[in-house]
C-alpha cells in the first residue's frame, strides 16, 4: 500500500502522521511497528513479540488499514519514551455494513483508539475523529462504525448504538433440547479448513444479518486457530461444519473446551456463524451433544436469540450481560437515507443537529412503494421529529427503536404519531446484530 503523507499540525506540539499499514520487509515497516506496540500499550496488553506484531501487521495490510500517530515534536522528556513512539494512535480501515434487506452500505471503520495518559485530556482524540470523520465524507462515505470501550466517550462525535450482543451460559446438561427436525447434518473438520470455508460462509450470514460488517482477514486465522489472541497458533481451537440437505457447508461453529480445572465443564464459542435458520438449530444441537461438557458459553450471542424459543426450556441460557456492539455515525444523512430500503411507505420530515456539522439540516424522507427518496429542505421547514445524528445513528439499522428514544428524550416528536412511523419505517427484515468485532 502506498504510504500517506503527514496531513496536520497540532498546536505546535503534536504532529498528526496518517500511513498505510504494511508488512514487514517492506518500507515503513518500522514506524507501523512502533506505532502497534502503542496501541498495546494504550490497552494494557503485555509487550507483543515481534512475531506478533509482524503477524498482525500482514493482516491490517490486507485490510487496507490506515494507522494514524499523534507524535511529540519538542523535546521530549530525559528517559521518557522517544519521539517516534507516538502518545495517540488511531486506526481506520473500510468494509461493508448490512443496512437491512440485503443491501450494504461502504462504511469507515475506527478502532485502535488510544491516547497516553500522560497526554490524555488535551483535545487529541477529538482532533484525530474530527478530521478523520470529515476526510472520509469528503471521500464519499455515509457512515462510520466502532466499537467502544467506554460508553460515555463517542456520543458527543455523533455515535450512536445501533446494535447489542450478549454473553450467554446454555446448560447443556439433560435439560437441553431442541424442538427442531434436522435437515442437514454436522461433521468436525480439521479447523484449517476454515482457512478456506469461512469465508464463504461469513459471505452469506453477511447477506442476511442487518448490521452486520465485512470481516478483516484476521477473522478466518482466528476462527481456525492459526492466530490466536496471543499472537500464536492455537491447538485448542475445535471446529463443526454444517452441511445443508444439498450437501454445501452453510455454518459452523469454532470452539473451545476450557479444560478439566473448570467447573462445570465448558466449551466456550470462538464463533458461530449460520446462513440458514436450520442450520443454527442444528450447529446448537451439535453443541448441546458435546459429551463430558455441562455447559456452552458464547460472549457474542444476539440478544433476541431463535435459540431461546426452540429450546424446550429456555431457562437453559443464562445470560448475564447485554451490552452495546456497534455504535454508528451517519456522515451523509441524505445519502443514507437514500441507501435504505423501508419496509413502509411513508414521509418524514427530520430536523437532524450534528455537534460536528458533517450533515446537519432539515430532510424530508419519502418512501412510495418502496422507492426512497431524500432531499435537503429549507433549514426553518416545520418537523416531525427533531433529532441529533447519534438518534438516527442509532435508529438507521432497525435495531434501536425510535418510540423509545422519544420517551428517553433523545428524539423530539414534533407531530403526534412520528415516533411509531419512524419505528415502522425502519424496521429490518431480521434482528439486528454484528457479529464482527474490530
Ligand atoms: C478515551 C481516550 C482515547 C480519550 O482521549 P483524549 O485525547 O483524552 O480525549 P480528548 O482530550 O480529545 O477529549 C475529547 C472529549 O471527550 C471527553 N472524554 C474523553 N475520554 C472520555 C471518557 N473516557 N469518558 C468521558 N469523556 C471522555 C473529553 O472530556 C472531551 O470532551 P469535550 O471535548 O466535550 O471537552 C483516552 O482516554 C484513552 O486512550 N483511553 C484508554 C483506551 C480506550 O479506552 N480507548 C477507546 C477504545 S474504543
Amino acid at each position: 500500500m502506498t504510504r500517506l503523507e503527514t496531513v496536520a499540525e497540532l498546536s505546535g506540539n503534536y504532529e498528526i502522521r496518517r500511513f498505510g499499514a504494511v508488512s514487514k520487509g517492506k518500507d515503513g515497516y518500522a514506524e507501523a511497528e512502533t506505532w502497534s506496540r502503542a496501541v498495546s500499550f494504550g490497552f494494557h496488553e503485555s509487550t507483543r513479540t515481534p512475531e506478533h506484531v509482524a503477524k498482525s501487521l500482514a493482516t491490517y495490510e490486507s485490510d487496507g488499514r490506515v494507522l494514524t500517530g499523534a507524535y511529540q515534536t519538542g523535546q521530549v522528556a530525559p528517559g521518557s519514551l522517544p519521539a517516534d513512539v507516538p502518545v495517540a494512535t488511531f486506526a481506520t480501515f473500510r468494509k461493508t455494513l448490512n443496512i437491512g434487506f440485503g443491501r450494504t452500505l461502504e462504511s469507515q471503520l475506527v478502532t485502535s483508539v488510544t491516547v497516553r495518559t500522560s497526554h490524555r485530556r488535551r483535545g487529541l482524540l477529538r482532533r484525530m475523529m474530527s478530521e478523520d470523520l470529515r476526510l472520509a465524507r469528503e471521500d464519499g462515505i455515509a457512515v462510520a462504525a466502532l466499537t467502544a470501550s467506554e460508553g460515555t466517550i463517542y456520543g458527543r462525535f455523533g455515535y450512536g448504538v445501533a446494535s447489542f450482543e450478549r454473553t450467554v451460559k446454555v446448560d447443556t446438561t439433560a435439560r437441553f433440547s431442541l424442538q427442531h427436525q434436522a435437515t442437514g447434518s454436522v461433521e468436525v473438520a480439521d479447523p484449517k479448513a476454515l482457512l478456506e470455508l469461512a469465508p464463504a460462509v461469513f459471505d452469506r450470514v453477511h447477506r442476511l444479518t442487518p448490521g452486520s460488517i465485512g470481516r478483516q482477514e484476521w477473522y478466518r486465522q482466528l476462527v481456525s486457530g492459526s492466530l490466536g489472541h496471543e499472537g500464536k497458533e492455537d491447538p485448542a481451537v475445535k471446529v463443526a461444519l454444517h452441511y445443508g440437505p444439498g450437501g454445501d457447508v452453510d455454518g459452523y461453529v469454532s470452539y473451545k473446551f476450557l479444560g478439566w480445572d473448570k467447573e462445570p465443564y465448558t466449551v466456550e464459542v470462538v464463533d458461530l456463524l449460520a446462513a440458514t435458520n436450520d442450520a443454527y438449530l442444528e450447529l446448537w444441537q451439535y453443541l448441546g451433544a458435546v459429551d463430558l461438557v455441562e455447559r456452552v458459553s458464547w460472549e457474542e450471542a444476539p440478544v433476541d436469540d431463535p435459540l431461546a424459543w426452540a429450546l424446550t426450556d429456555p431457562r437453559c441460557i443464562d445470560s448475564s450481560d447485554s451490552r452495546d456492539m456497534l455504535w454508528l455515525r451517519i456522515l451523509d444523512a441524505p445519502k443514507a437515507l437514500a441507501a435504505r430500503h423501508y419496509p413502509a411507505d411513508g414521509k418524514l420530515v427530520l430536523d437532524l443537529r450534528d455537534p460536528l456539522g458533517l450533515t446537519a439540516g432539515t430532510y424530508a424522507l419519502a418512501v412510495e412503494g418502496g422507492q426512497a427518496a431524500a432531499e435537503r429542505l429549507p433549514d426553518n421547514t416545520p418537523a416531525d421529529l427533531t433529532l441529533g445524528v447519534s438518534a438516527l445513528s442509532s435508529i438507521y439499522l432497525g435495531g434501536v427503536c425510535p418510540v423509545t428514544l422519544a420517551a428517553a428524550g433523545k428524539i423530539c416528536e414534533n407531530a403526534s404519531g412520528a415516533a411509531l412511523k419512524a419505528r415502522q419505517m425502519f424496521a429490518v427484515e431480521r434482528a439486528t446484530h454484528c457479529l464482527t468485532h474490530f
